[in-house]
């Protein structure tokens, strides 16, 4: 690859959390043990819930959550269509029928009223995900009275009411795959208030050594991981200030120009600054790579078209319309201007 090419995505690793996954095969505890016990207790507290519980990924941890929130066969759970096919995948390994729902175009969120359309007497849960670090609509969701699971994935460390998000829902899910808003490579975590529910999630998780035959698997997280969990969990505040201010250049950058830009929201981080770039996505999208720029669809294919299906104006319209620009905290001051050039200067051209 071109070495001055941006790329979308990049994990931010130093010396501690490479100093902490050797520290973890020194020891020689390599499998789940207190790296990962300390790792939970530490998640739980940050999100200010009692129980939290590392799996293997973000959609074995969503998987488990939907089994313990008891969706199963004959089931419905309502998605939102604009999201990574992780919940198609989880919702299905759960046995039960993904439900998709529209979301809002300003926020790209679940849309409540959207949502309380597709209910059904078979709803078992509705996944909310925090899209791109913006906190969904809870309020409005809660009040639909069918029990939420958030799904963090992409927003640890963003307030909903100076909250962190992940404790209004039944339960919340997070995901550290390389690339989130903090990395164990692959790895996930489901955190709630009700000790059953992380019992149930415990349980499962680990098929060794049980006397039933329940269907379990192995989701389990390694040390290795936890171990460098805990440094990026350390760091996260330091993370999400640097996203912050990256996002406020772009702002200020970009204002004025051919461009719908994320507002400021109270409690908003930016795993992702997604841009409208109206009906011009796949231009800019592809002009940008050309100029060395990694830009992306934010969402690769929303579900409902996975599922062959229609009437989901506002995902088709995201799809259409957003781009979402490099922004990590590993992206330099450099790298961040010559985004904002190559950006500018294609969209003053048109
Ligand atoms: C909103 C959302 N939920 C769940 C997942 C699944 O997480 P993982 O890749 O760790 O399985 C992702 C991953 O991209 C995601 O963006």
């Amino acid at each position: 690859m071109d070495p001055a090419f941006i790329p979308h995505s990049r994990p931010t690793l130093g010396e501690e959390e490479a100093k902490a996954a050797a520290a973890a095969v020194a020891s020689g505890q390599i499998a789940e043990g207190p790296e990962v016990e300390a790792f939970e207790r530490e998640v739980a507290g940050f999100v200010g819930l009692p129980h939290a519980v590392a799996v293997s990924s973000g959609t074995a941890a969503l998987q488990l959550a939907l089994t313990a929130v008891g969706a199963g066969a004959g089931d419905e759970v309502v998605v939102p269509s604009f999201v990574c096919s992780a919940l198609l995948n989880a919702v299905a390994a759960a046995g039960a029928v993904p439900v998709p729902a529209d979301v809002e175009p300003e926020t790209f969120n679940l849309d409540p009223a959207d949502v309380a359309g597709r209910l059904s007497p078979r709803t078992k849960a509705i996944v909310v995900p925090h899209m791109f670090g913006l906190p969904a609509d809870l309020d409005r969701l809660a009040a639909l009275g069918v029990p939420l699971i958030e799904d963090c994935a992409q927003a640890i460390g963003a307030e909903h009411r100076g909250r962190a998000v992940g404790s209004v829902g039944q339960a919340a899910i997070f995901s550290f795959y390389a690339t989130k808003m903090m990395a164990t490579g692959e790895g996930g975590m489901v955190a709630t208030g009700s000790a059953a529910l992380a019992a149930n999630v415990r349980d499962a998780k680990s098929y060794d050594k049980k006397h039933d035959l329940r269907r379990r698997f192995n989701f389990k997280m390694t040390d290795i991981q936890a171990a460098v969990g805990r440094v990026q969990l350390r760091r996260l505040s330091e993370f999400i200030r640097r996203r912050c201010a990256i996002a406020e250049r772009f702002r200020a950058a970009l204002q004025g120009l051919p461009l719908g830009l994320p507002r400021p929201e109270p409690g908003r981080i930016y795993f992702r600054f997604v841009v409208d770039a109206a009906a011009d996505a796949a231009a800019l999208l592809r002009q940008a790579r050309g100029r060395g720029i990694g830009c992306e669809r934010p969402v690769h294919t929303p579900l409902h078209r996975l599922l062959g299906i229609e009437g989901f104006p506002m995902a088709d319209a995201a799809w259409r319309r957003a781009v979402s620009l490099p922004i990590y905290p590993a992206l330099t001051d450099e790298e961040a201007e010559r985004i904002i050039a190559v950006v500018t200067g294609l969209l003053l051209r048109q």
